[in-house]
This record gives C-alpha cells, sequence and structure tokens, in this order.
C-alpha cells in the first residue's frame, strides 16, 4: 500500500524514518518498499552529472529524473529537491514549486533554507504541498563541496537553529532535514519539535536517517564525508564483473552458442 504522510511523519517517537535518494526509475523499484521516503537529491548534480556544486542544476534536470522515480514508486513517498535559484524570493519559490509538483506528481518538496521560508511553507501547505525544510549545513549556500563546514561551533548556532526550526514548524513544514551539525544541536533540535527531524551527518538522535544511496553502496568516489557508512562496494563488484566480461570477450569465450541465434 502506498504510504501517506500522515503514516510517515507520526512515526516520531514510534519508529525511526528511512529515506535514501534516488535519481533513476531503476533504482526506485529496487528500494521502493524498504523505505518510507525517497528523495530526488540536488546530489545529482555531483553524483550522476560530475558538477562540483550543487547550485549548476536546473529545475528541468530534477524534473526529468524525478517523473521517473515518481513512475516507479509505488509504495515510497517521493520528495523533490528544490534546486537552487537565484531568484529566492516568496513569489518565485512559490510558482517554481507548484510548476514541479504539477509536472512530477511528487508527494512534496525539501527546500533549503532559513525563517525566509516561513511565508512560502504557510503559503505551500494551504495548497496541500508538504513541505521538509533543511536546516544546518546547506549544499546551495557553498560553490564548491570542498568549502562545506559543520554546523554548530559558532555560540550563536543553537539558539538560531531551534528558533528557526520552530518557526517553520509552525508555518507547516512535516519534517525538517538536518545535515552536518555537531551532536548536541541535532539532538535539541529534535526534542524541541513536535514534527520529526531526519538526519544526515547529524546523529543518531534525529527521528529519520537519509544517506546519498551512491554513498553508502561505494558507487561514488574514494573519499566520503565522516558520517557515511559503506554498506557495499558495489564500484569493485562492477570492476570485477566487467574485467571478467572483457576477458572473456578478447578470449572469444563470450558470447557463444548458449547466447546467440542460429
Ligand atoms: O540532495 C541530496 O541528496 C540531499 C541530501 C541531504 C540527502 O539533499
Amino acid at each position: 500500500m502506498k504510504r501517506s504522510i500522515k503514516s510517515v511523519f507520526n512515526k516520531k517517537n514510534k519508529k525511526k524514518i528511512i529515506c535514501l535518494t534516488s535519481y533513476s526509475y531503476n533504482y526506485t523499484k529496487i528500494i521502493d518498499d524498504l523505505v518510507d521516503v525517497v528523495l530526488v537529491g540536488d546530489s545529482m548534480s555531483n553524483v550522476l552529472y560530475g558538477m562540483d556544486s550543487t547550485r549548476t542544476i536546473d529545475d528541468q534536470i530534477m524534473i526529468n529524473h524525478a517523473t521517473a522515480v515518481k513512475k516507479a514508486a509505488e509504495k515510497s513517498l517521493v520528495f523533490f529537491d528544490l534546486p537552487y535559484n537565484k531568484d529566492f524570493s516568496e513569489s518565485n519559490t512559490v510558482k517554481r514549486v507548484l510548476s514541479v509538483m504539477k509536472k512530477t506528481s511528487c508527494d512534496g518538496v525539501k527546500i533549503e533554507g532559513n525563517t525566509e521560508l516561513e511565508d512560502v511553507i504557510k503559503y505551500l501547505k494551504k495548497k496541500n504541498v508538504p513541505v521538509m525544510a533543511h536546516l544546518g549545513l546547506q549544499p546551495q549556500k557553498f560553490s564548491s563541496t570542498k568549502k562545506f563546514k559543520i554546523y554548530g561551533k559558532k555560540k550563536e548556532d543553537l539558539n538560531k537553529i531551534i528558533s528557526d526550526s520552530l518557526c517553520l514548524e509552525k508555518a507547516g513544514a512535516v519534517s525538517i532535514l538536518l545535515e552536518g551539525m555537531l551532536t548536541k544541536i541535532a539532538k535539541q533540535v529534535t526534542t524541541v519539535l513536535a514534527i520529526p527531524t531526519i538526519g544526515i551527518g547529524a546523529s543518531e538522535f534525529c527521528d529519520g536517517q537519509i544517506l546519498v544511496s551512491e554513498d553508502m553502496l561505494g558507487m561514488y568516489g574514494n573519499n566520503h564525508p565522516k558520517f557515511v557508512k559503506r554498506y557495499e562496494d558495489l564500484s569493485k563488484n562492477i570492476k570485477i564483473a566487467v574485467k571478467k566480461y572483457a576477458k572473456e570477450v578478447n578470449n572469444s569465450k563470450f558470447p557463444n552458442k548458449k547466447f546467440r541465434y542460429d
């Protein structure tokens, strides 16, 4: 059965919320019944398109991928990660979100930003668009992944994130993603909020977790952030298979009579 926004985000204090990224039909088919939320993340700019920043991907590319993901997701909720745009005015953000929702039929949208999103979230709630806010390390604020900084080291950070998250909860966010921050901060935010937090590099104290699938499957680069656990080494397995294939083609062992039309 298709999960509902309520059934997933009401899991706070009962069960963890399981989330992963996906950019494709095929991969979504594999993970669909194993996760609560599939995020069509703007991390595709790094992982799929080899860009150094998430600022360079545009709405249309993300819409193409989200359409494929949505087609495959029979059970999980699909959230669209709103990419960077120079014009982050309330009217333009709302216009873009409504257009994305119409074109992809996604179940919700994730938006990076702080209290400037208050009215956007209020408006989208009225339009029945569930919003996951994104606080802490916000990749769209950086021109390169090499410049990322963990959130929470400044004295004022804790109070700011608590008041921002309460403001966005009040505005109507269904959840808040917490990225790259000190454990004590993620723990406090999770405690003060009634809505669930989804963590990435934000400790086990969050209500749910998300990882970039290619990171946890060992499909993207050799250097990964400290918070990534590699559950598989698919790059290694793919290399073994491709080497075997190349060897068999070179030795005329593949194809053979089992694989041909006589
Ligand atoms: O784009 C992305 O993959 C993200 C992560 C935080 C999951 O936003």
